[in-house]
């Protein structure tokens, strides 16, 4: 088979990785990719939001299947595109692909159908979200952004003026565009939170393993939100009595939900949890494999990716048995100086071999490019070294051994990856 992968992230370089796994699978294409994906499939430089340009290089190429992953093209509708050209695609449609795209959408889903989440109101005026935080006052108070804001749009706010300046920014200086037309005001809510990532194909939901990021920039869970700057699986918290739960009053629940509103979701759920005192509750819903979660997630797969996500287009997921490494997996993310604010591009990346690898771990290749040779950096979050090992420890010792042996200007990366609190 000939395979398409829409992206240019660790993710993406993730998913190419296991798709190379496959005997099945003859030549690997990626649209854009990046410096690392370079070395495992042939990239071309169509931009990840192009929907025609896609599907007409798949058309032309004789793509046999598309892998869509990143939130945006799945919001915007690449795979009814593609659907509607012949194409065979992974990932949901945009009707379905709204369950991430809007929060309103997943929370007025959640309510109506009786899955635990956060209570919450909804709100088109600033002054109207301003009277009920007052009214309540109750802190912290979560506000977020109704559309896409690249992980950015929630804002957890200590006290009243927070809220006033959350409130100014998302819905008054639109920060993230018209994604802050609506708000979302929720109850905070405590526990352990924990990603599981789903395959589903509208009629059975078969969870992956468990996994755990660590959003925010610093140790010890200091500094800004932002895409993930770590990532462990199994997630410790995540019980099969837990497990037994989410599948009865969420994964389940979701999916017919799902159905019921004609908007039937085939592709990755991924289902963001919080275990709080009065059970699990899902905090988000993504339409897509997580990034950096994909980075410890699919090495842990042993059944063949293609075979699953033919079974998820073609609606016969429940004859697939899905297996999975009893190994531990972290993954350590080495990112630009600065980011999730403003950092340098362009800066060389020394310790990586010509494949843009490591001894003792897999890099997975975020924001970088590759020229004359060397690799550069490229975007906000670079590298993600990813081991597996018998136990948490050993995957964390073998990741961060090699993340020690990788070095650029500034580079910065947790040290507490896999800690507990
Ligand atoms: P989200 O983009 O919705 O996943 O939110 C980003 C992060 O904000 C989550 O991973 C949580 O750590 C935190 N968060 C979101 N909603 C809540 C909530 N209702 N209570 C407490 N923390 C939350
Ligand atoms: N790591 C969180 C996400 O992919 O949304």
């Amino acid at each position: 088979m000939k395979i398409l992968v829409v992206g240019s992230g660790g993710r993406e370089h993730t998913i190419i990785r296991k798709l190379k796994e496959s005997p099945r699978v003859e030549k690997i294409y990626a649209a854009p990719g990046n410096g690392g994906i370079s070395r495992d499939a042939k990239c071309v430089a169509i931009g990840a939001m192009d929907k025609d340009g896609i599907a007409k290089f798949a058309k032309e190429n004789d793509i046999d299947l598309v892998f869509v992953a990143p939130d945006d093209p799945l919001a915007d509708g690449m795979v009814d595109t593609l659907t509607e050209n012949g194409i065979r695609a992974f990932g949901p449609t945009a009707s379905a692909a709204i369950i991430e795209g809007s929060k309103v959408f997943s929370k007025n889903l959640m309510k109506k159908y009786g899955i635990p989440t956060a209570a919450y109101e909804v709100f088109n005026d600033p002054a109207k979200v301003m009277e009920y935080v007052e009214a309540q006052n109750k802190y912290p108070v979560v506000i977020k952004a109704d559309g896409l804001a690249l992980g950015k749009g929630v804002i957890i706010a200590a006290n009243r003026d927070e809220a006033a300046a959350a409130v100014k920014e998302i819905m008054e200086d639109k920060k993230f565009g018209d994604s802050g037309n609506n708000v979302v005001v929720e109850e905070f809510l405590t526990g352990p939170e924990v990603s599981v990532l789903a395959f589903t194909d509208g009629k059975v939901v078969k969870p992956m393993v468990s996994s755990k990021d660590h959003k925010r920039a610093y140790d010890n869970d200091e500094g800004l939100n932002t895409g993930g700057m770590g990532t462990i699986s199994p997630n410790p918290y995540y019980t099969d009595e837990i497990a037994e739960i989410c599948r009865k009053t969420i994964f389940e629940p979701t999916i017919a939900a799902m159905n019921s509103e004609g908007r039937t979701f085939k592709g990755c759920l991924y289902f963001g949890l919080m275990i709080t005192p009065d059970g699990p509750k899902v905090i988000e819903y993504n339409a897509r494999f997580g990034d950096p979660e994909a980075q410890v997630v699919l090495p842990r797969l042993r059944t063949d990716l293609v075979d699953i996500i033919e079974a998820v287009i073609d609606e016969r997921l429940s004859e697939i048995n899905i297996e999975w490494s009893d190994e531990a997996t972290a993954c350590v993310v080495m990112a630009s100086g600065g980011y999730p604010l403003a950092y340098k591009k362009g800066l060389e990346i020394t310790g990586l071999d010509e494949n843009g690898q490591v001894d003792g771990a897999t890099v997975y290749h975020a924001g970088t490019k590759y020229e004359d040779g060397k690799f550069l950096t490229n975007g906000g979050r670079v590298l993600g070294i990813t081991a597996c090992g018998s136990t948490l420890g050993d995957a964390l010792a073998k990741a961060y051994a090699a993340v020690g042996r990788i070095s650029f200007d500034g580079v910065h990366y947790r040290k507490d990856i896999g800690k507990i609190n």
